[in-house]
């Protein structure tokens, strides 16, 4: 294919280099004129390992140009990748003035260009494709999806190894709303042996961010159990390399989708414990901590949804913290029960394990964990008496929100056989179309 590749730094340098390894035809664009330079010359613009012999290989097979020329880069190729940079501003904010630039320049000569496909390789945040996109179409005075095509490329190299990471990637993903244009964005990468995804455009924007603060939470991590080892006396390296052989709940994609909040008896009560040794060892661990913080933030978004029905008529499904157990501790949907009654909420609970024999030992289980909870994070609301709001599916069905608060399979099948009119929340991610209740609300 005929490839041009904008911005010549790190990224676009590396590209130039492996797509005409690839076989494609690469014409390189940078506004310094020395980078030009370097790669007509057969060098690579800048250091990283097994560069300068990609690049000297395709420039000498006269598989690779470079040009300060956009027209003719454009008018000499089919589809073009941007990889600019896109740093941040003094206050943090992402700067997206050379992807700007880049695009108005390229509008200017699309102008005269019969159709062309443009992908972003730059990270940049959801919505700025967007923003490109106004740009290309006031410059071309072209509409994008007819004249033009845009995708995004999101791109997972290291630099140092930016080489081997471009020929073995985690994966490839295109980005474009387009699908049959993404797929042909994806055809480039035809020899490289990758999973491969065409996503909406604005998953392939998000996704980088999501692996990178991924990356940055995993860091920060090990850092302070290392720090938490090393208080006491434990060999953090040897502990690390034992955590990650746990490949079926440590490293995997357990625990990572989103839906409701954390609890039972073992998550809140280790993550409370390890704190406490913690500020007794005078270790600071503000990601540690974060994690109870952010889970009762997440509590308090699951009632603020709930409120935002406007309805004041509450069912909530299943209240023990797992199906085919009676155990409700630690269980976040209670104090989201407590919180609502507390203000004043028509509340009804039915939970299939819950009956006549076990109901006391519920309520008190129920005042001991909604207590703890209440306490430990210093909330200021009492609690309430929950006994009474215990009643049959047939009686919890008829109110107005439904709020699915456990997987059981008996109760999944009751879910969908309800009311197509009811405002159904789905905290445990059960329903396979939420869209399948014109009401349904979703916490994330
Ligand atoms: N460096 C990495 O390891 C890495 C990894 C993944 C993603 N990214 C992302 O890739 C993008 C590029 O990063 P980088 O490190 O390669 O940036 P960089 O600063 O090294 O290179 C950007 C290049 O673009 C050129 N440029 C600027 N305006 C131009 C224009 N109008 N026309 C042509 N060229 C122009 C600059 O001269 C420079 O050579 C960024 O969005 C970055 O976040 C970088």
């Amino acid at each position: 294919m005929r490839i041009s590749i904008f911005g010549l730094g790190y990224i676009g340098a590396v590209c130039t280099a492996a797509f005409a390894e690839l076989g494609h035809q690469v014409i390189g664009v940078d506004v310094m004129q020395y980078k030009v330079d370097a790669i007509n010359g057969g060098e690579a613009p800048l250091k990283e390992k097994g560069l300068d012999a990609l690049i000297y290989k395709g420039v000498k097979k006269q598989k690779i140009v470079a040009t300060r020329d956009t027209e003719k880069a454009i008018f000499n190729s089919d589809i073009s990748f941007i990889c600019v940079g896109t740093p941040p501003k003094k206050n943090g904010e992402i700067d997206l003035s050379f992807l700007k630039r880049v695009c108005g320049e390229i509008g200017a000569v699309l102008k005269r260009k019969q159709y062309h496909i443009l992908v972003i390789r730059s990270t940049m945040l959801p919505g700025s494709l967007d923003i490109l996109k106004e740009i290309l179409e006031n410059g071309s005075g072209k509409k994008e999806g007819k004249d033009f095509h845009l995708a995004t490329n999101p791109e997972f190299l290291r630099e140092g190894s930016a080489i081997k990471d471009f020929f073995n990637p985690p994966y490839v993903i295109i980005g474009a709303d387009n699908f049959e244009v993404g797929k042909k964005v994806l055809e480039i990468y035809r020899n490289i042996k990758a999973k491969k995804f065409v996503v909406r455009s604005d998953i392939a924007q998000m996704i980088k961010y999501a692996s990178n603060s991924w990356h940055a939470v995993k860091i920060s991590f090990a850092n302070e159990i290392g720090v938490l080892c090393k208080a006491q006396g434990i060999d953090s390296k040897k502990l690390m390399r034992l955590f990650c052989e746990d490949t079926q709940l440590n490293i995997s994609s357990y625990y990572l989708k989103p839906g409701f909040a954390y609890g039972g008896s073992c998550l809140p009560k280790d993550v409370a414990a390890i704190q406490k040794r913690a500020d007794k060892l005078k270790v600071v661990t503000p990601l540690l901590n974060a994690a109870s913080k952010s889970n009762i933030e997440h509590i308090a978004r699951a009632v603020k949804l709930i409120q935002s029905t406007k309805k004041r008529k509450i069912g909530v499904i299943g209240i023990t913290f797992k199906p085919d157990t009676d155990d409700i501790r630690g269980n976040p949907i209670l104090l989201v029960i407590n919180r609502l009654v507390n203000q004043g909420y028509n509340v009804k609970i039915y939970d299939p394990l819950i009956t006549k024999a076990n109901l006391k030992a519920i309520k008190k289980s129920y005042r001991n964990e909604v207590f703890d909870l209440i306490t430990k994070e210093d909330l200021k609301e009492k609690v309430v008496e929950i006994e009474g709001l215990f009643t049959s599916l047939n009686n919890v069905v008829k109110q107005d929100v439904i709020v699915i608060s456990n997987r059981d399979e008996s109760l999944q099948k009751v879910i969908k056989e309800l009311d197509e009119n009811k405002i159904v929340l789905d905290l445990q991610n059960i329903l396979d179309k939420l869209s399948m209740y014109a009401k349904a609300v979703s916490l994330v």
